[in-house]
């Protein structure tokens, strides 16, 4: 990882001082670092000795932190990783164009891995991400989501890049299609279960603990499973309350939804479906040999549905 830290302090630089201004304050802010930790760990685990897969990992962070840079915009989110975003900070014109600056960075680094059977594997993704943000867009503020179609948001928006992280990893250790198919299903698990903690927390979390402020997904119109579950588990006045909450930004309802949320079986039933996801992850594992980074592996999908921030 610290190898992975220097190259992605190296290709933040730009002749344009104001980009390297943003794209260093949300990226020196810190945040997790488990895609590139995922790239690493499966490389490991197939048994490759190389340093490419780092370069491969600092580009996947650039990718994540770029869509948390639109992200931001579109959720007209104000903290981030425990500071104030960069929306809020600099103004979504930066924001949206900073983003831009790292994914285009991130496609000049596969270039330079010169790895041809990356490409259509990230341009797929990179591609099916922004269909899930926009997606969810389109969904937002419409109480019919139903289960079906949140996960299929939650697939396209982040699942498949923890999918693809794994896969890449296992791409540049010659895996077999078998073990690449393995790793596939292990990130594509993880990044559910990751997403469905996420959403969560949105309910359940704590805003200083998990560096984003929480509530944000009820007041911004999303459906997200804990919502979803309650709806359809809900006598009708609160189903109408919920409805009526979500078509119309109705602001007054916001603490007795989060109550009713709170009170029911839905926080409970998200965090089981996060763990079922986990654990389907760890077994997706099984035919990789024992070594410590399939161990750690292992304890990232424990802590994917476990974390609390
Ligand atoms: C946040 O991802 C965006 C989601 C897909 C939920 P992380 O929780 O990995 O963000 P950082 O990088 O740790 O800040
Ligand atoms: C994030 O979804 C997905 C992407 C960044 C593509 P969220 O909107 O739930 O993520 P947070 O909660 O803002 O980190
Ligand atoms: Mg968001
Ligand atoms: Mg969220």
């Amino acid at each position: 990882m610290e190898g992975v830290n220097r190259i992605i302090r190296e290709q933040l630089h730009s002749n344009v001082p104001f980009i390297s201004q943003i794209a260093e304050y949300l990226i020196n802010a810190g945040g997790k670092r488990i895609r590139p930790a995922l790239v690493l760990l499966m490389a490991r685990a197939f048994g490759y000795q190389g340093t490419q897969h780092q370069m491969l990992a600092a580009m996947i962070e650039f990718i994540h932190t770029a869509t948390l840079l639109h992200d931001d915009v579109v959720d007209e989110a104000d903290l981030r990783r425990g500071k104030s975003s960069a929306n809020a900070l600099f103004g979504n014109a930066a924001s949206v164009l900073v983003g831009d600056f790292l994914y285009t960075r991130a496609f000049q680094m596969i270039v330079a891995v010169n790895d041809m059977r990356i490409l259509p594997v990230l341009s797929d993704a990179t591609n099916l991400i922004a269909e899930g943000e926009v997606m969810q867009l389109v969904n937002v503020r419409n109480p019919a989501i139903d289960e079906k179609r949140y996960m299929e948001v939650i697939y396209a928006k982040t699942a498949r890049l923890f999918e693809v992280s794994a896969v890449l990893g296992a791409l540049i250790a010659h895996a077999s299609e078998k073990e690449i198919e393995a790793a596939a299903a292990y990130g594509r698990s993880l990044g559910i279960a990751f997403q469905l903690v996420d959403d969560l927390l949105d309910y359940a979390g704590e805003t200083d603990v998990l560096g984003k402020t929480v509530g944000n997904d009820l007041r911004e119109g999303k459906m997200t499973l804990p919502l979803i579950f309650l709806m359809s588990h809900c006598d009708e006045s609160i189903r109408k309350t919920i409805r009526e909450c979500i078509e119309n930004h109705d602001e007054a309802s916001l603490p007795f939804i989060l109550e009713a949320v709170k009170a029911s079986d839905a926080l409970d039933y998200t965090a089981r479906k996060a763990q079922d996801a986990a654990n389907d992850a760890a077994q997706a594992l099984s035919c990789l040999r024992d070594s410590q980074y399939k161990e750690t592996l292992i304890k990232l999908s424990t802590f994917s549905a476990e974390r609390n921030y």
